[in-house]
């Protein structure tokens, strides 16, 4: 039976894909939302594009209603691109810069600002809306969509998912290693301590550690669970 109480199948499900930073989970979201022909939602995007206008502008976490008030004002747009996804602010392609060590440090900081996930979580449900999404993010299976048909938790450790940042940053950033372990194990720290939607699995989640996987072996996995909830099991 499926969650309508009904034994059909189903067309469009919403797909939620959680996990810390670095498990994988944009590269693989995407990939799954390419096979079905959905549309991909990187909601750590839109918390970095937030945080990249708030530093240009020199606006400080702690000034909540500044931050909420500018936030409001800003539109963000996220596009399909070739090589991923592009974010558009303000009509402005902020792309190159949203994944800057200088935002990486910052965004925890600024996602903590509960008026700012409400505002967030509201156009994130709306682009969900429809079905046919698969969102990834932190609190997605828990709070942004807890009805989604297909709820996956990914987790690699600490020491794989900055390995995999490393590679993914290249040395032209000129972070070490070393350095950027240290930031990943600050910000699941952050993201798991915070009072408003903290990162945390949700019970209906089906928990996959990457460590040891291939990227196509995850989302061969993930594309076996929709179509099985699809098929109404
Ligand atoms: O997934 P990412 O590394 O691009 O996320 C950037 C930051 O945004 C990260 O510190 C956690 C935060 N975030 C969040 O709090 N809630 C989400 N749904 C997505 C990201």
């Amino acid at each position: 039976m499926n969650k309508q109480g009904t034994t059909g199948r189903i067309d469009r499900i919403n797909i939620a894909i959680d996990g810390p930073a670095g498990a994988g989970k944009s590269t693989i979201a995407r990939m799954v939302a390419n096979k079905l022909q959905y549309i991909y939602v990187d909601t750590g995007a839109m918390y970095r594009a937030v945080t990249w206008l708030m530093l240009k502008e020199g606006i400080s976490a702690d000034n909540d209603e500044k931050v909420l008030q500018m936030s409001q004002q800003m539109v963000i747009e996220l596009k399909p691109h070739e090589n991923g996804q592009m974010v558009l602010l303000n009509g402005e392609d902020i792309t190159p810069y949203i994944r800057s060590h200088e935002v990486s440090s910052a965004v925890s900081r600024y996602a903590q600002i509960e008026g700012l996930r409400t505002y967030l979580v509201n156009l994130q449900r709306q682009m969900a809306m429809h079905k046919g999404v698969v969102m990834d993010g932190r609190d997605i299976g828990t709070t942004v969509l807890p009805d989604a048909e297909v709820k996956i938790f990914l987790t690699a450790s600490v020491k794989e998912r900055a390995l995999r940042r490393y590679k993914q940053l290249g040395e032209a950033e000129g972070v070490s290693l070393e350095q950027l372990e240290m930031d990943i194990a600050r910000r699941d720290s952050l993201d798991e301590k915070r009072e408003v939607s903290p990162l945390r699995r949700a019970e209906d989640a089906i928990e996959l550690d990457t460590t040891q996987m291939t990227i196509q072996q995850v989302v061969d996995t993930i594309l076996s669970y929709c179509i099985s909830r699809m098929d109404g099991e």
